[in-house]
């Protein structure tokens, strides 16, 4: 089923999320909703907060449905290792329009369990280490312009101020 993508200022994208403790058809369907709403929404990688819960899981397909192998879902994922450094420009689905270059790690190490509560290890380097580092900021409540200079982020929240106040923001 696909849901509405929960956009910017929503309070459930600003809060750490909860650990999952169950792995049941429940969360199978969550995972199986995020990917098709994510699809819908032209995304590669969305987090359980931007549509609306609270939960500490997140699906990524860099391929964006191309190809199958590259479904990934997280559960209670943690970054276990960083390094290097890239910038790279980064938008995301909560905060539609938005863009900004984004200082991130260059190669990840994330530790994660599948949807039958299975620990695995996942590396990541370039792109892929970007949305896992995109996406676990989110299951802690911190959106990408939080991770700016200061001035940058206030410029981000001065303009979407702004189209609230028109109505294009919504
Ligand atoms: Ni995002």
């Amino acid at each position: 089923m696909i849901r509405e993508i929960v956009k910017y200022p929503d309070p459930i994208l600003q809060r750490p999320t909860e650990k999952v403790t169950e792995f049941n058809d429940e969360l199978r369907t969550l995972a199986a909703d995020m990917f098709e709403s994510m699809y819908m929404a032209q995304g590669i990688g969305l987090a359980a907060p931007q549509i609306g819960i609270g939960k500490r899981i997140t699906v990524i397909d860099l391929s964006n449905q191309k190809e199958p192998g590259e479904k990934l879902v997280l559960v209670n994922p943690e970054i276990v290792h960083r390094e290097g450094r890239q910038v790279q420009e980064e938008g995301c689905l909560s905060l539609p329009e938005i863009r900004d270059k984004v200082v991130r790690a260059a190669r990840v190490r994330v530790r994660a369990q599948d949807l039958n509560g299975v620990w695995q290890d996942l590396e990541g380097e370039e792109l892929l280490a970007r949305a896992f580092q995109h996406e676990i900021d989110h299951l802690d409540g911190i959106l990408f312009p939080w991770r700016l200079s200061g001035l940058k982020r206030d410029l981000i929240l001065r303009r979407i101020r702004k189209m609230q106040k028109t109505g294009e923001w919504k």
